[in-house]
């Protein structure tokens, strides 16, 4: 079957708009019956119109007269109307749904007896015959009817208008939303589900109503996602001067979700886990987590819905935007720390993601299937880019670009273009080159080099090089903000921020925003007058791997001294990321492992020094293997993972009394807390509780028989799920069969709660003990597993691919059951599918062993006939590699 590629080129402008939209859903138990008007207003006169759908066609009307046969052709994908009238008209096409059978998850499907859709990208396509695509607008109405007491509540986007009593029990409700929006924004939800509400008054004293819909059982855990919504309008108001413009914001909770969640106009459908949130059923991780998808689909009321994309290969103009958005809320609400968590992030999965075989640009140039582009390059690095404009900008600007972009595009569909046009011309910038970060793949290189002059001037070497990617070979320079400082080396003003001045000012500075556009260039720093060692690409201001020749006493020096907190940790991670290297190189050649005295002396002294309690948990975080193989080649991943953990034994062992020491701080900070919000989601306590959990799990490994405490004290020292999940996390690789116990209690307490047991299967899966693949395969048959529900395939699978030495297990056997799983969840889910298969992203870079056994899976993969065009797409990539 031949893959029909789209390309950002070919773009043409819709000759068809559909202004006005009226549906009518009538739900039987068995199927349900679409009625759609479209009001069609030709754009180029007489011509074909095309409408893009896959439903069961029931019947078609042109301006309330059946269509006869010959005027139009049908092939499964699309309908053309052939030689469509010049004037407007209407058609009124009926479709006949089955959502019970549909487990995709995409267009109208059930999930627990209710009725939820979901239309972005290309669902909307499932349920009628529409010109499917972001750039053709419309205002709907929609109308339902259902039986009243299976379906007591009937939603969809804007103001309720209308609604009464039918015969045969049923009812009917009309929903009408003023705003004209792309058919991927339409929603509607259908069930038996209860609502908590509140209110919110703008900042102009509009009052409007806040309506959350869960099952019944699960409305008591809300109230956190009720809040979060609050302080989100409210921040949005503050930040970007943005307000909330319907009289109705609904937020819908369903558990079976392929994403997050989805920015539906006025009527937000959630996967439970960004909604439902309780102390103890919800990490404070989980919590914040549910803060920030909340935050992330409101904010996309403006950067989405008002303004929305041209077409889908612009998704980053309001993905990019928005996690740029969502990230700044998180750092006000939860702390500046969240940048160092978000850089993480993005160079443990968005990094991978750009040296591998699916590497595209932020805005790709083409795509086979649009599900397989909401990646972590279209939104991390998206945000990144965004944030690139704040960094040269400064807020004031920034803000000024952005009113600028709503003025022009208000009520539009556009490009990234249009957006970047907005921010240079609001600021009188030249953005031109910046227009390339848009388009090259690639994770930049920066190389960089410096040393002082007899006239006391500092002078910084920066080379720039992209690295070839499948879709291009050549790369230019790009424009980027360095941000930088320097601290003195001398030891009478050892650490000390020294100033300089830049050429083009007369004033003295601490730091700067060197602007970075060319292959290299050389800054001069002048007035230094010391020795320095420079603090390079201070909060991250480029997403780009940089590499200058420090020592380890410069970096010891940064990670004692920087006042930049990303910079700070950065120079640990440099230390850890050399420290594992160098493990490795021993175990290779069979020498003892080296001591790491550098390393060992620098975490001394910081985990000594007064620092916030969630700098110390992060300075601990050695770098994740999915880091740490970057860049290389021939990667031994069992090597990588050997030397990582014994570099972890050692700092469990070296440090085993601070590690005590700071367990029992961290306690008592809780201790200390009203009992009555002691275990409650506030972000000063969640930093104690994650140091907490880090030194649990460096204290089990030093001494294992410590679990025997664990387990005897396990329900006192359970106080919340951070608690529970930070325990059994620390005591999951133990090979005794206290952990066993530990996690069948775990189960048996939580079982009726499906959130919990997704965390269930996740530990089953993460696991080093040897038993592992067994007892994952045992965990599909478990009576609360369900390969059809996303989070579980997500807890169970997702974990398990993850799991270094048995997703790697050397006879192939990993990968050979995720093969065998992706085949399953592909016949009836294909983008979770294609998610999955991404796990075999890495075998061009693995040794040869490894990589022909992944090979091998991926080639039965591609010869299956019936394998989803999602899955194929990817399975062809990794393998062209
Ligand atoms: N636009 C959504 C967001 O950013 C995500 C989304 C896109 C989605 N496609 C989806 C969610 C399909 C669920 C299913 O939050
Ligand atoms: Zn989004």
């Amino acid at each position: 079957m031949p893959q029909t590629v789209h390309y950002l080129k070919d773009y043409r402008a819709p000759a068809h708009q559909v202004p006005q939209l009226d549906l009518a859903f009538d739900i039987f138990d068995s199927h349900t019956d679409v009625t759609a008007c479209l009001h069609i207003e030709p754009q180029q006169g007489r011509a074909d119109l095309v409408l893009q759908g896959s439903a069961e066609l029931l019947s078609l009307r042109l301006n309330g007269e059946p269509l006869a046969e010959g005027r139009y052709t049908l092939d499964g994908e699309t309908l053309t109307l052939l030689d469509a009238p010049a004037e407007p008209f209407v058609l009124e096409v009926r479709t006949r749904l089955y959502p019970q059978d549909n487990k995709t998850l995409m267009g109208l499907y059930a999930s627990g007896g209710n009725l939820y859709t979901q239309c972005e990208p290309e669902g909307f396509r499932k349920i009628t015959f529409h010109p499917d695509r972001p750039d053709v607008m419309g205002r709907f109405t929609t109308t339902l009817s259902a039986d009243a007491a299976r379906y007591p509540v009937l939603l969809s986007n804007g103001n309720k208008t209308d609604g009464g009593l039918l015969e045969n029990g049923r009812h009917w409700a009309k929903w009408a939303d003023p705003f004209a929006k792309p058919s991927y924004l339409f929603a509607l939800v259908a069930g038996d589900l209860q609502c908590t509400r509140d209110t919110f008054t703008t900042l102009s004293g509009r009052e409007v109503a806040i309506e959350f819909y869960t099952r019944a059982e699960d409305a008591d855990k809300v109230d956190f996602a009720v809040q979060s919504l609050k302080h989100a309008m409210a921040w949005d108001e503050t930040r970007f001067g943005l307000e909330y413009d319907l009289d109705i914001y609904m937020v819908v909770a369903v558990g079976d979700f392929n994403m997050g969640a989805m920015e539906n106009k006025g009527l937000n459908i959630f996967n439970t886990k960004y909604v439902l949130a309780d102390s103890r059923t919800a990490t404070d991780a989980d919590f914040a987590g549910v803060e920030s998808v909340i935050a992330h689909e409101y904010f996309h009321n403006w950067t989405g819905n008002r303004v929305t994309c041209r077409d889908w290969f612009q998704l980053s103009l309001k993905e990019g935007l928005t996690v740029f958005r969502d990230q700044e809320f998180s750092a006000d609400r939860a702390g500046a720390l969240t940048r160092i968590e978000n850089v993480s992030l993005l160079r443990q999965h968005q990094f991978p993601e750009d040296a591998g075989p699916t590497a595209h640009p932020v805005r790709p140039a083409s795509y086979v299937e649009m599900n397989n582009f909401y990646t972590m390059t279209v939104y991390e690095k998206g945000a990144e880019v965004v944030r690139m404009y704040h960094s040269f900008l400064g807020e004031a600007g920034f803000q000024r670009g952005m009113r600028r972009y709503f003025e022009r595009h208000d009520g539009q569909a556009v490009t990234c273009d249009d957006f970047r046009a907005a921010m240079a011309d609001a600021n009188g910038r030249d953005f031109g080159q910046f227009a390339l970060w848009y388009s090259q793949a690639g994770t930049p290189v920066l190389q960089a080099s410096g040393y002082l002059k007899d006239n006391g001037d500092y002078v910084l070497t920066v080379k720039q090089s992209i690295p070839p990617t499948p879709d291009m070979a050549d790369k230019q320079p790009m424009m980027m903000p360095l941000k930088v400082a320097l601290f003195s080396a001398e030891n009478d003003t050892l650490g000390e921020q020294t100033e300089f001045r830049l050429p083009e000012s007369s004033e003295a500075c601490r730091e700067a925003v060197l602007v970075l556009h060319q292959a290299e260039q050389e800054f001069v720093l002048q007035g230094v007058g010391r020795a320095v060692v420079p603090s390079l690409l201070r909060g991250f201001s480029a997403p780009v791997q940089l590499d200058y020749p420090y020592s380890d006493a410069d970096l010891s020096l940064l990670l004692a001294y920087d006042s930049d907190a990303f910079a700070r940790w950065e120079a640990g991670q440099t230390l850890y990321r050399r420290a594992v290297a160098a493990n490795e190189a021993a175990l290779l050649s069979g020498s003892p492992l080296p001591a790491h005295e550098v390393l060992m002396q620098a975490l001394a002294e910081v985990l000594a020094a007064d620092l916030a309690a969630g700098f110390r948990a992060l300075l601990l975080q050695v770098p994740p293997e999915a880091e740490l193989w970057a860049e290389r080649e021939n990667i031994d991943p069992l090597l990588v993972h050997r030397a990582r953990e014994a570099l972890l034994d050692a700092l469990a062992v070296r440090f085993l009394p601070q590690l005590h020491a700071l367990e029992q701080e961290a306690a008592q900070q809780e201790a200390q807390a009203d009992a009555a919000v002691r275990y409650e989601y506030m972000p000063e306590l969640a930093t104690w509780r994650s140091l907490r959990n880090v030194c649990r799990a460096l204290i089990l490994r030093a001494e294992p028989q410590h679990i025997d405490t664990v387990a005897e004290r396990y329900a006192e020292l359970a106080g919340n799920m951070t608690h529970e999940w930070g325990l059994l996390s620390a005591a999951n690789h133990h090979p005794g069969p206290q952990r066993d116990a530990l996690l069948n209690r775990f189960a048996e307490k939580f079982s009726d709660q499906a959130l919990v047991m997704d965390k269930y299967f996740t530990l089953i899966a993460a696991s080093r003990r040897a038993d592992t693949p067994a007892q994952v395969r045992a965990a599909l048959q478990h009576p609360q597993f369900s390969l059809e529900n996303p989070n579980k395939a997500r807890a169970l699978l997702g974990a398990f691919s993850r799991n270094v030495p048995h997703f790697h297990a050397a006879d192939g056997s990993g990968y050979a059951f995720i093969a065998e799983q992706v085949r399953r969840i592909d016949a009836f889910n294909p983008q979770v599918a294609a998610r999955l298969v991404q796990a075999f992203n890495l075998c061009r870079r693995l040794e040869a062993g490894r990589q022909n056994l992944m090979r091998q899976e991926l080639q039965a993969l591609a010869q299956a006939p019936d394998l989803s065009k999602d899955t194929r797409e990817i399975v062809e990539k990794i393998l062209a590699a």
